[in-house]
């Protein structure tokens, strides 16, 4: 295969393995200097198959440097998805004097000879920063006799209770443990068995604290659920959350949150996505990255040697609005060192932003748009011969939406090509749009990240066109700017 067929479509500054499969972000844990990002690999095939733990590390979320496999199948089975922590205190007594790193993750063991496939949770720690691992040697730590869906554990420190706690997925709901060295165990609670969607197993859990925006506002919980795809739903995989309140052994969700479905993205493609753990306190920030992909179509999509990319690194933020509390999400702010402006413009016409546009000939870049919230306009991006991905703002309806149904390949599956649309609270004055297009996807963050869109879209290289449409083309753009970004 030549180097330019298997570059096609590689994101630039979108994480994506060097080679072969990928799905979930496993184990992000900043610790010493870095940021870690494991995930789901199947080192030998570019479709889903036996899963290993992949090894990134980045020094700002945005530029990676992929190491060698962190973790591979063994006698209880195959490394499913997990998280790591820094054990500061030596609970477990792995360490001798300087705190480091284990991994709590699922062992899979496929079913075989009438028996049915068996989900464990496990140890893993490394003393040497993330470069080697060892396994522990009583694996596995949590077993269970009646979930057949047993798996994808997110392990916290819990501060007033002393103990680590585990949040795990159990078939159709979320089951929380609790242990003071993460070897044992104890059950705590169960918590979606009446509330949530339920249209698909329930993967990759996360739980943790934030503070809502806005004066003493105080702080909620967050817990985040993956769905797995149901085949009745166009949707596919997505990602639902809910906010509530959480005493160190129960998660109670707010009254919203039990009456209403709440989805973290309205695009398609930002699945499977947990938060850093040890994010140092004086940062402060809630970290967030998802796999950009969906089960429906993700051993599908068109490209060579390499399969799975990552979102861009966001922030996750509470907003109170209406007395009810949302979750935002924006981009990190690691990204913005990467902007190289190649247009800025304020009070603009349309007429007049697309013929600046027009030279224009970009793959991969960011695009900022500050335009009155009662105004409405289509972004042409990816633009080619045949193709071109619309982005767009409606005013009127409050709608932003991303249309990829000509946004170059599609037709690997029938469900791949489509409109999303989200639904924005009404804005008072401007609104932003920030959109991220790169080789291979778009990210649209509206409103300060209240509504999100994340997209694959499959364009030739060669559509680099971009531009913008107004149905008046009189009416005037507030801000206009355009970076490239490059890593
Ligand atoms: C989510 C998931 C997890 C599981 C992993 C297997 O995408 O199905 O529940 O641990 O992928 O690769």
């Amino acid at each position: 295969m030549s180097t330019i067929e298997k570059q096609h479509h590689r994101g630039t500054y979108h994480f994506s393995p060097k080679e072969n499969w990928m799905n979930d972000p496993n184990g992000m844990v900043y610790f010493q200097g870095e940021y870690h990002l494991f995930f789901q690999h199947h080192p030998y095939g570019t479709t889903w198959g036996p899963m290993h733990w992949g090894h990134a590390v980045s020094k700002d979320l945005v530029v990676w440097e992929e190491l060698p496999i962190a973790l591979g199948p063994d006698e209880h089975g195959m490394i499913f998805s997990g998280s790591a922590v820094v054990d500061w205190n030596n609970t477990t007594g792995f360490f001798d004097g300087e705190p480091g790193l284990v991994a709590i993750f699922t062992h899979h063991a496929e079913a075989a000879d009438n028996k049915p496939a068996v989900q464990c949770q496990s140890l893993a720690y490394s003393r040497d920063n993330g470069r080697t691992w060892v396994k522990y040697e009583h694996n596995p730590v949590l077993r269970h006799e009646s979930y057949v869906d047993f798996r994808d554990p997110k392990v916290f420190w819990h501060e007033p209770s002393q103990l680590w706690v585990m949040v795990l997925a159990c078939g159709q709901t979320v089951c929380l443990y609790r242990s003071p060295d993460l070897k044992s165990w104890t059950f705590a609670s169960e918590f979606g068995k009446d509330v949530g969607f339920h249209n698909g197993v329930w993967e990759c859990p996360d739980l943790f604290p934030l503070q809502v925006d806005g004066n003493d506002s105080g702080t909620k919980w967050v817990l985040l659920v993956s769905i797995g795809d149901d085949p009745a739903f166009a949707e596919g995989s997505r990602t639902q959350y809910f906010t509530g309140d959480f005493d160190g052994e129960r998660f109670k969700p707010d009254r919203v949150s039990r009456e209403t479905i709440r989805w973290l993205d309205s695009g398609r493609d930002n699945y499977a996505g947990v938060s850093w753990s040890d994010i140092p306190a004086e940062d402060g920030r809630r970290l967030f990255i998802g796999w950009m992909s969906n089960w429906k179509y993700a051993n599908l999509t068109p490209t060579a040697g390499w399969r799975g990319a990552m979102t861009i690194p966001r922030e996750i933020g509470l907003q109170l609005r209406n007395n009810e509390t949302w979750l935002t999400q924006q981009p990190a702010r690691e990204l913005l060192a990467y902007r190289r402006p190649r247009i800025n413009n304020s009070r603009i016409t349309a007429k007049a932003a697309a013929a600046v546009l027009e030279d224009l000939q970009l793959s991969n870049y960011e695009i900022r748009v500050v335009l009155d919230a009662a105004n409405s306009l289509d972004i042409h991006v990816r633009v080619g011969s045949k193709e071109k991905t619309v982005i767009g703002y409606n005013g009127s309806a409050s709608e932003v939406f991303i249309d990829r149904t000509q946004s170059g390949v599609t037709d690997f599956h029938p469900d791949f090509p489509g409109r999303h649309t989200a639904m924005i609270p009404e804005q008072e004055g401007t609104l932003e749009l920030r959109i991220f297009v790169d080789q291979a996807s778009v990210e649209v963050f509206a409103g300060g990240g209240q509504a999100v869109l994340t997209d694959l879209i499959y364009p030739a290289p060669a559509s680099t066109g971009l531009t913008v449409f107004a149905a008046d083309d009189r009416m005037i753009i507030d801000s206009l700017e355009v970076y490239e970004l490059s890593v």
